[in-house]
C-alpha cells in the first residue's frame, strides 16, 4: 500500500513536470537596459496563463478535422460535435458538478461575460430579489454586473477583521443576509483574490447563503487554476455551489471561452438573455421557441468550439495529475514567496501573510515602501526581464482599502498634506502571480531584483521619468517588439517562403 502511494507521487510530479517544461515561452529571451540578453521570468498568470504544450499539440491534431457543431451529417461536424460534447462534460467533471443537476455553458469574453450573463438571467430568475451582496475584494467583473443589474449592491469589507487582514468576515456577510432577508438574490465572492491571492471559505459563505434562502455564486477566475473546486456532492448539501464562472486563457489555454456551470434550475423557466441560432426548436415571422435543451438555450450563435476542445484539454491534463496535488505544489511555492519577500527590510507585502491564518495561492501583491508601484514593475521589467503587473488591476476598491490601512500607521506622525502625497505614491502595488511552470528560482530572481533595487534606488531614479499618465519610463532604452514579432511581418515571410 505504502508502495503504491509513493508510486502515485512519482507518477504525478513526474506528470506535472512534463506539463510544466511543456509550456510555450518559458525560454523567450529579450534584451534589457543594461544591453544583456535574458531569459524572461514570468510573474503574471493572474492576468493570462502561459500556453500548456499539450494544448498546442492536442490541436494541432484536431485542426484538420475542424468543423462547424450542430450538424451531424458529414465526418468533421461529427467528430467536433462529439468532442464539444465532451468539453462540456468535462468542465462539469473537472468541477466536480453533477450533470444530473448541473449544466456547463461557454460564454465570449471570460469570466467577465459569464458573470454578466448571470446577472441578467438572475434578476429576469428572481425580480423580487434586488439586492447582491459581494466583497470589496472582488475584481470589477464580478461587482459591475452585479451593479448594472440591480438596485443595491452591498460590499463586504476585508480590513475590518484585524486577526485576518485582507480577508472575507464572515460575521459581516451574516449581518447583510439578516439584514436584507429575502432581498438578496445572491452572494457573489470570489474563490481566490487576483490581488492578494487570499483564498475565499467559499463552502462556508455557501452554506450561510443558503442557510438564509439565497443563492451563491463564485468567480472562479483565479481559483480554477490553483485550487479544486466541489461544486456538489458534499456531505452536508447546504455547502454545495449554486454557479461558477471561469476564464480559459487562465487556466492555461490562450484563444479559449470562458465558461459558466450553473445548476439547471437557475436558468429554467425564462427567455434566455441571448438569442439567435442554435437555441431554439423553431422560428415563425411573429413568434419564436426557445429549447429547452442544456446547453444549446446559453449557446446563442457559433461558441468558440476549438477554444472550449483546447480548454477542456488542459482540464483533462490537470485532473490527471490532480487538483489537489497542484494545489499543494502551488501553495508550497507561495509560501516560499512570502518569506523570501518578508526578509527585504523596505518590502511591504499587502494581507496577512502568516500561512496559519490565512490561506494563498497563485498571486501576491507587495510594494517597496516610499517607491512608486510603477517605477518598480517597470525596473524588474528593463533591468531584470521580470514580468509582473502593477496599479490595481481591476480591483480599485480593495487596493483603496489595503492601502489607506497600510497608512494609518503614518496617520500620527505626518501632516495631512503628507498623508496625502504617501497615498498618491501608493495608489497600487506590483503584483507577482504564478502558474504551474514557476519555480523557486523564480521567486529568487524576484527577491535578487529587489534587493537590488532596494539598494540603487539613486541610480534607477536617474534613469526613469514620469509621464502624464502617471507611468514611468526609462529616458534612453526603448522597446520594439516588431523585429520580434509582428504578424505582418510574419505573413510576408510566409508568402515569400
Ligand atoms: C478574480 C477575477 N475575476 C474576474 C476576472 C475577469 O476575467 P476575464 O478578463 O477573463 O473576463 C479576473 C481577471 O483578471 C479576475 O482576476
Amino acid at each position: 500500500m505504502a508502495n503504491t502511494t509513493c508510486n502515485e507521487a512519482v507518477d504525478k510530479s513526474a506528470l506535472l513536470r512534463k506539463l510544466r517544461e511543456s509550456t510555450t515561452g518559458l525560454n523567450v529571451e529579450y534584451t534589457l537596459a543594461s544591453g544583456e540578453t535574458k531569459r524572461r521570468v514570468y510573474l503574471d498568470s493572474t492576468a493570462s496563463t502561459l500556453q500548456l504544450g499539450i494544448v498546442r499539440d492536442v490541436m494541432k491534431k484536431y485542426m484538420p478535422y475542424y468543423s462547424n457543431t450542430h450538424t451531424n451529417v458529414h465526418f468533421g461536424a461529427k467528430l467536433s460535435t462529439r468532442e464539444f460534447e465532451w468539453a462540456h462534460n468535462m468542465v462539469l467533471s473537472f468541477v466536480q458538478a453533477d450533470p444530473e443537476d448541473y449544466t456547463a455553458f461557454y460564454v465570449g469574453s471570460g469570466t467577465t461575460g459569464g458573470i454578466n450573463r448571470i446577472a441578467r438571467t438572475l434578476r429576469e430568475k428572481r425580480p423580487e430579489r434586488q439586492v447582491v451582496i459581494t466583497s470589496i475584494m472582488e475584481h470589477h467583473s464580478n461587482d459591475l454586473p452585479h451593479r448594472r443589474n440591480f438596485k443595491q449592491v452591498i460590499h463586504i469589507p476585508t480590513v475590518v477583521n484585524a486577526d485576518q487582514l485582507g480577508c472575507i468576515d464572515l460575521n459581516r456577510i451574516e449581518k447583510a443576509l439578516q439584514e436584507h432577508g429575502d432581498n438578496v438574490n445572491y452572494v457573489a465572492v470570489t474563490g481566490v483574490s487576483n490581488v492578494t491571492g487570499i483564498v475565499n471559505p467559499i463552502y462556508d459563505i455557501a452554506e450561510l447563503a443558503h442557510r438564509y434562502g439565497t443563492l451563491v455564486v463564485v468567480d472562479a477566475a483565479q481559483m480554477a487554476a490553483h485550487v479544486p473546486i466541489k461544486m456538489s456532492g458534499h456531505g452536508n448539501p447546504q455547502r454545495d455551489l449554486d454557479i461558477v464562472a471561469l476564464s480559459g486563457h487562465k487556466i492555461y489555454t490562450p484563444a479559449s471561452p470562458g465558461v459558466v456551470i450553473t445548476r439547471k434550475e437557475l436558468f429554467e423557466g425564462i427567455e434566455p438573455v441571448e438569442v439567435g441560432g442554435g437555441m431554439v426548436d423553431d422560428v415563425h415571422t411573429n413568434r419564436y421557441l426557445p429549447t429547452q435543451n442544456f446547453p444549446d438555450r446559453e449557446e446563442a450563435g457559433t461558441p468558440n468550439i476549438a477554444g472550449a476542445i483546447a480548454l477542456a484539454t488542459v482540464l483533462y491534463a490537470l485532473q490527471k495529475i490532480s487538483m489537489e496535488y497542484i494545489d499543494n505544489e502551488e501553495e508550497k511555492l507561495i509560501r516560499y514567496a512570502i518569506e523570501q519577500l518578508e526578509k527585504i527590510d523596505d518590502v511591504l507585502i499587502y494581507g496577512d501573510t502568516n500561512p496559519k491564518k490565512v490561506r494563498r495561492t497563485g498571486a501576491l501583491s507587495f510594494n517597496i515602501k516610499e517607491f512608486d508601484h510603477s517605477l518598480t514593475a517597470a525596473i524588474l521589467n528593463d533591468y531584470f526581464n521580470i514580468a509582473v503587473r502593477n496599479a490595481c488591476f481591476c480591483a480599485h476598491p480593495y487596493v483603496r482599502e489595503m492601502v489607506t490601512d497600510e497608512l494609518s500607521e503614518y496617520a500620527e506622525e505626518l501632516s495631512n498634506e503628507e498623508l496625502e502625497a504617501l497615498a498618491e505614491l501608493h495608489r497600487g502595488m506590483v503584483r507577482a502571480s504564478f502558474g504551474l511552470y514557476n519555480v523557486r528560482s523564480d521567486v529568487d530572481a524576484l527577491a535578487e531584483a529587489l534587493r537590488d533595487i532596494c539598494a540603487n534606488q539613486d541610480f534607477y531614479l536617474q534613469n526613469y521619468h514620469r509621464e502624464p499618465c502617471g507611468n514611468f519610463y526609462h529616458n534612453t532604452f526603448k522597446f520594439d517588439s516588431t523585429p520580434i514579432f509582428s504578424v505582418q511581418n510574419e505573413v510576408n515571410r510566409w508568402f515569400a517562403s
